[in-house]
C-alpha cells in the first residue's frame, strides 16, 4: 500500500513551516515546497529526526506557470499519494497599484490564485479516484475586510480563493473531498518584512498579533475536521463577525486607529 503524504506550499517559513510541524506531529509524511531549498532541506532533516516521518522537498517558484505540473509530476514519479494539499505560499506587493508593473501583478495573482487552482485541479483527480482528500487554502481576514489603501489586489484574491474553496465543497463534498479556507489575521511571520510592510505591522496592537504555531495548529485541526471556512483565534473570529455586520466605513475608521495606513482614505 502506498504511504500517504501532505504537500505543503510555502513550507520554508511562517505559517507553512508550522503547518509542516503540526502535520509531522500527527504522523503525516510530507512533501515540502518553496523557493529557498536550503531552508527546506534543514526543515526536512529536523522533521525526520524529531517525528520519524518521511519528508521530501522540492524547490519551486510558483510564479512559473509550469510549477504546479512540476510538483504533481514529482509526487507521481516518487509515488507519493497526496491526501492533503496545503496551498499556503503567499506574499504581498509593497508598492502602490499605479507603481507596480503589470508583470508583477500577474506573478502575484499566479502565486496566490492561479497556482492554487492548478494544484487543486491536478491533485483532486487522484483524490476523487480514491474517494477521499483534504484541501487547505490559506486565505486571510483580508477576504472580509473593506478595500485596503495598500496592497490593492491582496484582499480581492483572498476573497476569490474563499469563493473558489466554497465551489470545491459544493461540487466534491459528496465524493469525499473537503476544502478548508483558513482566514488568519495578523500573524507573526516573515510575511510583513518580505512584503515591505513591517512598519505597518509594528503599529498593530499586541493583542492582534498572533503566533504562527497557534494559527497553524488551528488551521490543521479545522482542515482535518473538514470545516469549510475557518478563522483562527477568538480575536479574529470576533473581528470577522463584526466585519459581516457593521458598515465597512465604520470599520475603516476603527482600523485607521488600530492599523494606521492600511485603511486610511487617500
Ligand atoms: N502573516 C500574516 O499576517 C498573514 C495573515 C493572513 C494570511 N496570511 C497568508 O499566509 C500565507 C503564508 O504567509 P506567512 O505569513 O507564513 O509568510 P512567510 O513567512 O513570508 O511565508 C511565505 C511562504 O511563501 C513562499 N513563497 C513566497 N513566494 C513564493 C513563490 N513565488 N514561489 C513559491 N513559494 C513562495 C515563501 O517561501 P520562499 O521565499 O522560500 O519561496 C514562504 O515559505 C500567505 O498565503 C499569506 O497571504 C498571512
Amino acid at each position: 500500500m502506498k504511504k500517504t503524504y501532505a504537500l505543503i506550499t510555502g513550507a520554508s517559513s511562517g505559517i507553512g513551516l508550522e503547518i509542516a510541524k503540526s502535520l509531522a506531529k500527527r504522523n503525516y509524511n510530507l512533501v515540502l515546497t518553496a523557493r529557498r531549498e536550503n531552508l527546506l532541506k534543514s526543515l526536512a532533516e529536523e522533521l525526520r529526526l524529531n517525528f520519524g516521518v518521511e519528508v521530501d522537498y522540492i524547490s519551486c517558484d510558483l510564479t512559473d506557470p509550469k510549477a504546479p505540473e512540476v510538483l504533481y509530476d514529482f509526487c507521481k514519479h516518487k509515488e507519493y499519494q497526496i491526501d492533503l494539499l496545503v496551498n499556503n505560499a503567499g506574499y504581498a506587493i509593497p508598492s502602490s497599484f499605479d507603481q507596480t508593473p503589470m508583470e508583477e501583478e500577474e506573478k502575484f495573482i499566479r502565486v496566490l490564485g492561479i497556482s492554487v487552482i492548478a494544484l487543486c485541479k491536478l491533485f483532486i483527480k487522484d483524490m476523487l479516484d480514491r474517494g477521499k482528500g483534504r484541501i487547505m487554502i490559506i486565505s486571510s481576514v483580508a477576504a472580509y475586510a473593506p478595500p485596503s489603501s495598500i496592497q490593492t489586489l491582496y484582499g480581492p484574491i483572498k476573497t476569490f480563493m474563499n469563493r473558489f474553496s466554497e465551489g470545491l465543497n459544493l461540487n466534491y463534498n459528496h465524493r469525499g473531498i473537503t476544502s478548508t479556507a483558513v482566514c488568519p489575521g495578523y500573524t507573526i511571520t516573515n510575511f510583513h518584512s518580505a512584503s515591505g510592510v513591517q512598519n505597518e505591522m509594528d503599529n498593530v496592537p499586541g493583542f492582534m498579533k498572533k503566533d504562527a504555531p497557534r494559527v497553524a495548529e488551528e488551521a490543521v485541526q479545522a482542515t482535518l475536521k473538514g470545516n469549510h471556512v475557518y478563522v483562527p483565534t477568538k480575536t479574529f473570529k470576533v473581528i470577522v463577525l463584526l466585519l459581516k455586520i457593521i458598515p465597512h466605513s465604520f470599520f475603516s475608521l476603527v482600523s485607521s486607529v488600530l492599523a494606521p495606513g492600511r485603511y486610511d482614505s487617500k
